[in-house]
């Protein structure tokens, strides 16, 4: 049987590896859609390629989205129109907040999600797995992907907790000094991952972790303080599933976003990717602390993400702001932390996350504050 498949965010680096896997694979896969921020050249070429029934392109020209054969949306809200469209799994690629609308409407629509947009559930934990409560979420970040795997037939009371991997970033083992010098070339530098700027950052100041312990919290019922991260720098062991007789599964991968993503797509079935296989012979892999003195969103996020409610929309929505700061030249790499810690010391009591308004209504919010601090107004 064909997988009738929606890929949003098809344009960007999870997206084009969503592409990759169904080029190898053409016959197991009918194409719904392929969704854009606004890049509608790409978006175009991707389309003439693979011909979905769909098309959405959220702002800019569409110009050059116009004589192909795919049905066109376009404007706000697109994505998330699209992501409604029947499907068997819809990949959402989209980075940032702007990925939970297509998230939430993939999820009411029945859809299965193979979710790369780790941000909604970070700003929508609780209310996202309500409504995925009977069409699950199948997770695509590399750590949860790695999780989901080795927790596979466990029952939760087996479970004594989950372990993350960090790969530490581009900055891991530099004195404080130095990263305070630090500016978006070298951040954008990282030692094991080809990603999309905003992640490429979040990994740089262990904002990414962070955000993945709030993934991890809701996407496998573990409460905050039995998500253990630690620094691997290999980025080979992905994560791990923690038992009460204190053993551990781990699950290991060349980094390879393919594996995870395909995985999302063909679940429970596994195909070659082209992955290289993980070796053995004479390798060595560390596990160490992170360093939470110097790379403070992290324990920001952990803080956060226990204190739930608003707390994790706007720690999502000061870092989106404080990381477009950073590449802009206008704040300091080591300023993302202080822009986001300050914005959590004011937020004020917005009440339930439980529906789309409220949440918009905190990160909107989040961003003024952020955007002020992040242009000094308030310093
Ligand atoms: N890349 C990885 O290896 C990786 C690994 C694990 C998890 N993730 C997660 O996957 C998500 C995507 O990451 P990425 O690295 O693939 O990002 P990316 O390369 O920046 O791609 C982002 C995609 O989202 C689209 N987009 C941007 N803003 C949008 C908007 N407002 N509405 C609709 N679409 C929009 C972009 O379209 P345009 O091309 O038109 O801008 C592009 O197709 C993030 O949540 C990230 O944390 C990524």
């Amino acid at each position: 049987m064909r997988r009738r498949l929606t890929i949003l965010g098809s344009t960007g680096s999870i997206g084009r590896q969503a592409l990759d896997v169904v080029s190898r694979y053409p016959d197991r896969f009918e194409l719904v859609g392929l969704s854009a921020g606004n890049d509608a050249r790409a978006l175009a070429l991707q389309a003439a390629e693979f011909t979905p029934e769909y098309i959405a392109l959220e702002s800019g020209d569409t110009g050059p989205l116009e004589g192909l054969t795919a049905e066109v949306l376009a404007g706000p809200g697109s994505a998330g129109r699209l992501a409604g469209a029947p499907s068997d799994v819809v990949l959402n690629g989209i980075v940032g907040f702007a990925g939970l609308a297509a998230t939430v409407g993939a999820l009411q629509a029945g859809n299965r999600v193979a979710l790369a947009n780790k941000e909604s559930l970070v700003a929508a934990g609780e209310w996202v797995m309500d409504l995925a409560a009977n069409n699950r979420i199948i997770p695509v970040d590399s750590e949860h992907s790695a999780i989901f795997q080795c927790l596979e037939g466990r029952r939760q009371e087996e479970i004594a907790g989950i372990l993350l991997t960090a790969s530490g970033g581009p900055f891991y083992a530099f004195e404080k000094a130095r990263i305070v010098e630090a500016g978006p070339e070298d951040a954008l530098r990282h030692p094991t991952w080809r990603m999309g700027r905003k992640i490429t950052i979040d990994s740089a100041t262990m904002m990414n972790k962070g955000l993945e312990v709030i993934e991890a919290h809701h996407l496998f019922g573990v409460r905050f303080e039995d998500v253990r991260v630690v620094v691997h720098r290999q980025s080979v062991v992905h994560g791990g599933a923690l038992f009460e007789d204190g053993s551990v599964v781990l699950h290991a991968a060349l980094p390879d976003m393919r594996l995870p993503i395909a995985f999302g797509l063909i679940y429970p079935e596994r195909v070659d990717v082209g992955a290289e296989p993980v070796p053995f012979d004479g390798v060595t892999w560390s596990f160490e602390e992170p360093r939470n003195d110097v790379f403070r969103c992290l324990p920001l996020a952990v803080e956060a993400g226990r204190a739930g409610g608003a707390y994790p929309v706007a720690l999502n929505a000061a870092n989106e702001v404080a990381v477009e700061a950073f590449l802009d030249g206008r704040i300091r790499f080591l300023h993302i932390a202080d822009v986001i810690e300050e914005v959590l010391e004011v937020v004020p009591d917005f009440g339930m996350m439980q529906s789309m308004e409220a949440i918009v209504t905190v990160d909107g919010w989040a961003r003024d504050e952020a955007r002020r601090r992040a242009n000094g107004d308030s310093r």
